[in-house]
């Protein structure tokens, strides 16, 4: 007789337990971005990483009056940055670095993937 009735119970528990365990198992909150939209086999200098520069970065960062004497408009400019890391350090909000873009958001996933995947082929000029 305890049986009858604690089974259904245990189980009307127990069954929406599992099926929200899996509801939170999507691809959206494993990944913050989406790793399929997100490009890092074909990143280049001009195609990828210069746009970047040019929509969140250039503004400040220019031939005249560069904000902290850094240029990052051109590709001879962004390498140096690139290759004393200050580049990666600024825009991954690292300490001992200042944060990048100054007084906004911190640049998307992908971008900051793009821009990684560059710095670690050498940041060619491609
Ligand atoms: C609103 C203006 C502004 C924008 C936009 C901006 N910066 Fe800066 N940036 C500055 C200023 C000002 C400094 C120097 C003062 C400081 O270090 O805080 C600086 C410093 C830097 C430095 C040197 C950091 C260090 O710790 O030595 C790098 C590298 C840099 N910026 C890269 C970038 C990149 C890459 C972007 C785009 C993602 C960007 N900045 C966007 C204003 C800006």
């Amino acid at each position: 007789m305890e049986h009858r009735i604690i089974k259904p119970i245990f189980l009307a528990i127990l069954l929406p337990l599992i099926f929200y365990s899996c509801y939170y198992d999507n691809k959206g909150d494993l990944y913050p971005f989406d790793v399929e939209t997100c490009d890092i086999e074909n990143v280049t200098y001009s195609s990828t990483v210069k746009p970047i520069m040019e929509a969140s970065c250039v503004s400040c960062h220019q031939q005249s009056n560069p904000s902290g004497g850094v240029r990052v408009d051109t590709y001879k400019e962004l390498k140096k940055v690139a290759d004393d890391g200050r580049l990666w350090g600024s825009i991954n909000h690292e300490s001992g670095y200042s944060a990048m873009p100054l007084g906004g958001g911190k640049l998307s996933d992908c971008s900051l993937l793009q821009i990684q995947q560059w710095i670690n082929d050498g940041s060619p000029n491609n």
